[in-house]
């Protein structure tokens, strides 16, 4: 039977970057994310007894080479589990740009996750779909729960996996994602991972997490605002500083990424509560409260280069929807 399983991309506000474990993809520090009601991805499997092999389409494109690759690789694992060799449809949809720092891999692999599981009958607890979920794509684990979600690093295959930290109703954050470039990025965030390391910032970045996440998690508690976005941005320059100074450098940002984190800047001198966070790409999200939404959306249009804001409010995790 054919399932269809939707899953919302998730913005970091405590980065993973850097794996202890490349295979299994354990990360090397925990983080702390928010799902995102705006950006998703919907994904269909059937497994098939007539079908020779797996059936990849992804964005209404039949794929024959990495992507295919990564996603049997993921049917494999969820086979095996079932004990049944069936090859698979899978078709799969975007409502955003992949692979441009909104996070495709992350709702792409939760909702490919659940929808095979469910097709291949396995009836499966949370954190069994958020561990199995994170060998796909390791921010993947964050978008099987609801709300705010923390990923505890973990050190082994069944410790490392997220759970939710508050539900989505329980505090009104908004994201506003500035679409600034739709191209797919150069270097994805698999192989960007592996040059964490090479950073001379990257064990400063670690020594520095256990008390950052005790700090964010105290402001989620406060529904501190200003110390929950101060956080959220120091963050965010941290990760890229890492990936601009690894071998060979990273940047992800474009000049409208720069442009756009300087105007925030400089309204928050003005009063107006916002700060930004950036994933592997060049979007910038921009994070406030619903309460200046509206304001904050008015002052994003009047920027010059800008294609599209999506805007996002806290969200469930992955559902099945048929
Ligand atoms: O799950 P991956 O391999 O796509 O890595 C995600 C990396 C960042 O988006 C940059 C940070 C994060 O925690 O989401």
């Amino acid at each position: 039977m054919k399932y269809t399983a939707k899953a919302p991309a998730n913005i970091a506000f405590i980065k993973y970057w850097g794996k202890r474990d490349e295979k299994l993809r354990i990360p090397l520090n925990g983080s702390i994310s928010m799902n995102l009601s705006g950006v998703f991805t919907l994904t269909s499997v059937e497994f098939d007894k007539s079908l020779k092999e797996d059936q990849v389409w992804i964005d209404k494109k039949l794929e024959r080479k990495k992507e295919k690759e990564r996603v049997v690789n993921h049917l494999d694992i969820i086979r095996k589990l079932a004990g049944i060799p069936t090859k698979a449809s899978v078709n799969s949809e975007n409502n955003f740009p992949k692979g441009t720092g909104i996070a495709s891999s992350a709702s792409g692999f939760a909702a490919l996750t659940l929808g095979a599981a469910s097709a291949v009958g396995l009836s499966l607890s949370e954190k069994k779909l958020s561990l199995l979920a994170r060998l796909g794509s390791g921010s993947a684990c964050r978008s099987i729960p609801d709300g705010f979600v923390e990923w505890k690093a973990g050190n082994s295959d069944g410790t490392s996996y997220a759970r939710t930290l508050y539900p989505p109703d329980y505090w009104d954050i908004r994201d506003l994602i500035i679409v600034v470039g739709q191209k797919g990025k150069k270097v994805s965030s698999t192989e960007g991972h592996t040059l964490a390391e090479s950073s001379p910032f990257f064990k400063s970045r670690i020594s520095g997490m256990g008390s950052k996440i005790r700090e964010i998690k105290k402001a989620l508690k406060d529904k501190d605002f200003s110390k929950l976005g101060h956080i959220i941005e120091e963050e965010a320059i941290n990760m890229h500083t890492v990936m601009m100074t690894s071998n060979p450098p990273l940047f992800y940002w474009l000049p409208e990424t720069l442009e756009t984190i300087l105007s925030i800047q400089y309204w928050r001198s003005q009063g107006l509560e916002i700060y930004f966070t950036i994933d592997a790409g060049p979007n910038i999200h921009v994070i406030c409260e619903g309460k200046s939404s509206e304001k904050v959306i008015k002052k994003l249009r009047s920027l010059r280069k800008i294609r599209n804001i999506i805007e996002n409010k806290p969200s469930i995790g992955a559902r099945i929807i048929n």
